[in-house]
């Protein structure tokens, strides 16, 4: 948990006239606007974008259709592929003319996927992320340090937008030259930082090198987000940083950050704005949509985006849709821990780089940082985990933590992994999203 100093001066819930109206709205009144956005949104892409008239048609479906929230279920999904071979602008539903800002998502293998933002986008992705940033516990006047990337990221400009909107005072600092990045929360004193997990744990380490408490900053708050993360390591970066530590959660193709966020009076999942996208969860394999509670692939619509609309985009992430709490006309969802594209086949069993993480940072003596190595020996896959031993750790400590990481990954996920404990410092270290995997198994 953060320190008390944390507690004391943010992080307490949003006060009643800070909140946005549909923050206020009732379940009921919530799903009466998502129904007129969601039809609209429907007849805008219809209309304007080719790719979704030719995927309705195919489906036998018309905009005109949709005459309950359950019928967004006859629909047919939208992915990241569809995106990719309309690139780079194939499926903006408005002239270009009318298109104030691009941003691109790299991704790792072919082309980018590119996304489009009228003027009105820009201000609904700025207003949800002022939402997001009160949610967490910012109040206008403070100083929010952006280490998110700036660029065709999402992560860095979104987070700057709505950092202004929500009334703050924006650092820029954007990623990397981490030396300065530690002067700058030094010398400038943010309440709030934004920023991945990963490279939190960057600043740490440098903190550290520059003789500097991390405990004793003006740091309040941690917006995190951009890859996943877990409990463990939102409990080592409170106590390390004495901050609360919230999650954040979105994807370009729908907006960027500000999707859903987590409030820090209750860490409890992330609230999903759904008075601006509407969220499913289907099987994976079988496309169903389950019902509330039900573990699954998040499926988003946009409900009020004008020059992408995203009908049922496959976010290939995986959660489950639970009742509001803080928000309770807004559905959260559970911390996104894996993608349906990061899970490891490992001699057939199915791991998570998220479950690794779990148990290498519930082991004393070793540090936050890890990597996975698959590779293959002879016919079989083989699973290698490099953590590393903090600095205080001796040679005994290191040997019973790798045995007791190794221990923890067969008991735990089922498969037997090579695990090392490596020297302090000596795992690259994340400026952005962090890339934990090395799938070495295809090359050989
Ligand atoms: O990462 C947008 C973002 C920026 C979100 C800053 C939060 C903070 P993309 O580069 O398009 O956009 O990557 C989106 O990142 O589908 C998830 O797999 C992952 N992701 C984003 N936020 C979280 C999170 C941005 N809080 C992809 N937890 C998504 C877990 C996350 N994974």
């Amino acid at each position: 948990m953060g320190g008390e100093r944390a507690r004391a001066s943010a992080g307490g819930p949003v006060p009643d006239e800070l909140l946005d109206p549909a923050e206020r709205l009732d379940r009921e009144e919530l799903r009466s606007l998502q129904l007129d956005r969601l039809r609209a949104t429907l007849h805008l892409a219809y209309e304007h974008v080719e790719v979704y008239r030719r995927k309705f048609d195919a489906a036998g479906v018309l905009p005109q259709d949709c005459r309950s929230l359950a019928d967004l279920a006859r629909f047919p999904f939208t992915t990241k592929a569809d995106l990719r071979e309309a690139y780079p602008f194939g499926m903006f539903a408005v002239p270009m003319a009318q298109v104030r800002r691009l941003h691109a998502s790299s991704g790792t293998t072919g082309r980018p996927t590119v996304v489009g933002y009228t003027e009105r986008d820009l201000s609904m992705w700025a207003d949800v992320v002022a939402r997001s940033i009160r949610a967490a516990g910012g109040r206008p006047g403070h100083k929010v340090h952006v280490a998110y990337g700036y660029g065709l990221f999402t992560g860095g400009l979104g987070a700057h937008y709505g950092a202004e909107r929500a009334g703050c005072t924006v650092i820029p600092a954007s990623g990397g030259m981490t030396a300065r990045q530690v002067q700058i929360i030094q010398d400038f004193r943010p309440e709030i930082i934004m920023i991945t997990p990963s490279y939190m744990l960057t600043l740490l380490d440098e903190f550290e090198r520059q003789g500097v408490d991390p405990r004793a900053t003006s740091l309040r708050v941690g917006i995190f987000g951009a890859e996943p993360w877990t409990e463990g390591m939102r409990e080592e970066i409170e106590e390390r940083f004495a901050i609360d530590a919230v999650d954040i959660y979105g994807l370009s193709e729908v907006i960027g950050p500000g999707v859903a966020q987590e409030c820090v009076e209750t860490k409890d999942g992330l609230h999903l704005w759904e008075d601006h996208f509407y969220p499913e969860v289907v099987d994976p394999i079988s496309d169903e949509v389950l019902p509330e509670g039900g573990g699954g692939e998040l499926v988003l619509t946009s409900l009020t985006k004008e020059a992408l609309p995203v009908i049922r985009y496959r976010t290939r992430d995986l959660t489950r849709l639970l009742p509001g709490t803080a928000r309770p006309a807004f559905r959260r969802m559970e911390k996104v821990t894996g993608r349906c594209d990061d899970m490891i086949i490992l001699r057939g069993v199915n791991v998570f780089p998220s479950q690794i993480e779990e148990i290498v940072l519930r082991t004393p003596g070793v540090a936050p940082h890890f990597r996975i190595e698959l590779s293959r020996r002879g016919r079989l896959d083989h699973m290698t985990v490099a953590a590393e031993a903090r600095a205080a750790t001796g040679a005994a400590e290191r040997q019973a933590a790798a045995a007791a990481i190794a221990s923890g990954i067969k008991d735990g996920i089922g498969v037997s992994a090579e695990v090392s404990v490596v020297d302090p410092e000596t795992l690259e270290r994340s400026v952005g999203k962090i890339q934990r995997v090395r799938d070495l198994r295809l090359r050989d």
